[in-house]
């Protein structure tokens, strides 16, 4: 990536919408961020009224930062709105979720059968002893039984946490240990590049290795069959999916929540070693997540909704799950690799199924643009009619890459930008009004207000999207409560308070850096903190620093994302090594593997590098911003404050030769 943001604040293309796409825009008439900015509150009521709500709430919001509460009073299920109401009225017959599964398998379902599905899953939780107010713990592969455990939590007022497939059984049992699961679902394994993971032994693992002592039962899906060998079900314990769920009865009727009950616990991290559980209720989330699939993805009847995410990531739970089919939409789910069997494979499905809306990520779209344009060109891919971005800021040459080679320089782009924590989309362009700017993530959503602020505390409001100010960057705020924010940092609400809402008291602190250009226009610079951003997913550097002083060789280790091509930022490691080791490939091979072992293979470094000394301050801090330097072969920057000056440009000299 070569673009700094300056020669990005200076990027003049602009692709207003075609004046085709307007016309048939759910959002077209632009005095809708005026309206929303001038009574936020009133705006958000008035996406809750959509919802199908047991009981109307008495007040719309309560704010006393950090504590925030949306449609007080207000009764309702998320599952009902998701899938009830379309299975009981014209939607029966309508599909929910269409899958293709890696090996070429698919599967369609429709809303009535969504409404059978998830009632049996919801009973067979509740016979394996789930109650309301219990954790559920979700281990599965990206198939519909996914979503469909997550509804069926949310239908008996379990509050679910879902663990990414990828997630070794370390992180699986701090996760089940932290959200005080009662019960795992996982399967026996899933597929991945011709290959199965198999989950129900990393399963096992976690339970050998951790203990996991709240969870009682296990319930093991049957997903890949002979393929994944023999299956350990562990006495009491263990369950089959097929014996317990295939006899259920259809009929489990909706548990009725309060607005402010836990729908979800999902698991992101933190500046420090330990994941955060960002919690999410129930009223505000739907709502939130309702509106922004309706109005930023211009969600219509027969639209079919692909977006790439594995429900392990919020994007998931807000863009698969709730939000689309809050909408009654039809969502298009894939299990596996974009290159299995062949590097077309997302352009294939595309074809097959007539996907309309692409809703991706920026590393994905690099990994793309690297294996060639001539893949989706032997597809037809004229079904699509929008185009999303998600994780990360997308770099112009992405953004037009995309616009240009999958949709057809027709399709809007929508650059979303928002987090785990802020549960549904916080700044993007409305792609019936929005001219966007490669590499913009353009204005606010309607009734969100941002601010950007410097170091201390002064700054520019952006009242809506037409607001013209001085080119200036800072830290990204949110001053305004929005229905779908966190209610916190579950069993944590001083790292909570401390994390969020200390810098910039009774604002919301997103911890990325911001410029806003001099039409108005916000970009987005990463993260301020030491949050890494690896192929569009949040690491912290402390988190890999652990898992690398937990091998035998390391004394210490220091953590940095480098700027990578395709993920935006890799993984590169410094360490140093206790008496007695000695530096060499294998070893190095050796932690590598211990780190993907310990987190999963995302957190595996992409280079690891012995050292005698770490670069230190006087009072012991590992200066990271001169190993980033090093890292991506810059000039030092300042190095007055070191305690031995000397360590890191020996340094440099032997990372350099060692690159070479
Ligand atoms: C962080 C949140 C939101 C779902 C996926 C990630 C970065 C996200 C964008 C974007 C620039 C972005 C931010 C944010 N980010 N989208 N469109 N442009 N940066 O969720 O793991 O909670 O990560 O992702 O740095 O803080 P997450």
């Amino acid at each position: 990536m070569s673009e700094t943001i300056e020669s990005l604040l200076h990027e003049a293309r602009s692709y207003p919408p075609s004046p085709e796409f307007v016309a048939q825009a759910n959002a077209n008439d632009p005095s809708i961020y005026d309206k929303a900015f001038h009574d936020p509150q009133g705006f958000w009521e008035s996406w809750a009224k959509t919802l199908h709500w047991f009981q109307p709430w008495n007040r719309v919001c309560h704010f006393e930062p950090p504590v925030v509460e949306w449609f007080v009073g207000g009764k309702l299920n998320a599952c009902y709105n998701c899938v009830d109401r379309h299975a009981e009225g014209d939607r029966a017959n309508k599909r929910a979720i269409v899958f293709e599964g890696e090996p070429g398998d698919v599967r369609e379902i429709t809303y009535a059968e969504l409404k059978v599905e998830v009632s049996k899953v919801a009973n067979a939780l509740k016979e394996l002893g789930v109650q309301k107010g219990d954790r559920v713990c979700i281990y599965l592969p990206m198939v519909p039984e996914l979503p469909i455990t997550m509804l069926a939590c949310a239908r008996i007022g379990a509050a679910h946490t879902v663990v990414f497939g990828g997630f070794s059984a370390d992180s699986l049992a701090e996760r089940a240990n932290d959200a005080e699961a009662k019960v795992i679902v996982t399967a026996d394994g899933g597929w991945r590049r011709g290959s199965v993971v198999p989950l129900k032994k990393i399963t096992d693992e976690a339970f050998e290795k951790h203990g996991c002592e709240t969870v009682e039962k296990v319930l093991v899906l049957n997903r890949v069959g002979e393929a994944g060998g023999d299956v350990n079900m562990v006495e009491g314990r263990d369950v089959h999916w097929s014996e317990i769920v295939t006899r259920q009865s259809e009929d489990c009727p909706c548990e009725v929540m309060d607005s402010e009950d836990l729908l979800f616990i999902l698991y992101t991290s933190g500046s420090t070693g330990k994941p955060k559980g960002i919690t999410h209720t129930t009223g505000g989330y739907l709502t939130g997540v309702t509106a922004t699939s309706k109005l930023v993805f211009d969600l219509k009847e027969d639209d079919l909704h692909f977006c790439t995410a594995d429900c392990g990531w919020i994007t998931g739970h807000s863009y698969i799950t709730y939000g689309p089919l809050s909408n009654g939409a039809t969502v298009l789910i894939y299990e596996g690799a974009p290159d299995t069997p062949d590097k077309d494979r997302f352009w294939r499905i595309i074809e097959k199924h007539k996907a309309t809306i692409l809703y991706t990520a920026p590393t994905a779209i690099r990994t793309f643009m690297k294996w060639g344009a001539e893949y989706p060109a032997r597809c037809d891919l004229s079904s699509l009619r929008l185009l999303g971005s998600v994780g990360e800021p997308i770099n112009p040459e992405a953004w037009i890459w995309y616009h240009t080679n999958i949709g057809a320089g027709k399709c809007p782009i929508v650059d979303t930008w928002w987090q785990t924590e802020t549960g549904a989309i916080m700044i993007t362009p409305l792609p019936g009004i929005t001219a966007t700017k490669p590499g913009s993530a353009t204005h606010p959503f309607p009734g969100v207000h941002i601010k950007v602020l410097d170091d201390h505390g002064n700054g520019v409001e952006i009242s809506g999207p037409h607001a013209t100010n001085m080119t200036r960057g800072g830290y990204l705020v949110i001053e305004q409560p929005w229905p779908s924010m966190t209610r916190g940092i579950y069993n944590d609400p001083d790292r909570y308070k401390k994390t969020y809402w200390s810098r910039f008291p009774k604002n919301y602190f997103a911890g990325d850096g911001v410029k806003l250009d001099n039409d108005g226009y916000l970009w987005l610079l990463g993260r301020v903190d030491d949050i890494m951003l690896v192929a569009g997913h949040n690491i912290s550097t402390m988190e890999v620093e652990s898992a690398l002083v937990d091998h035998p060789a390391i004394a210490e280790a220091a953590v940095i994302g480098k700027t990578h091509d395709i993920k935006g930022q890799a993984i590169a490691a410094f360490v140093s090594l206790r008496a007695g080791f000695t530096g060499s490939d294998a070893l190095i091979a050796e932690i590598k593997g211990h780190v993907g072992k310990k987190i999963g293979p995302i957190a595996r470094p992409d280079d690891v590098f012995i050292s005698a000394d770490l670069p230190k301050t006087r009072s012991g801090k590992i200066m990271r911003r001169l190993l980033r330097d090093i890292a991506e072969g810059r000039a030092l920057g300042d190095t007055s404050t070191l305690a031995d000056p000397t360590v890191v440009a020996s340094l440099k000299d032997r990372y350099e030769t060692s690159e070479g």
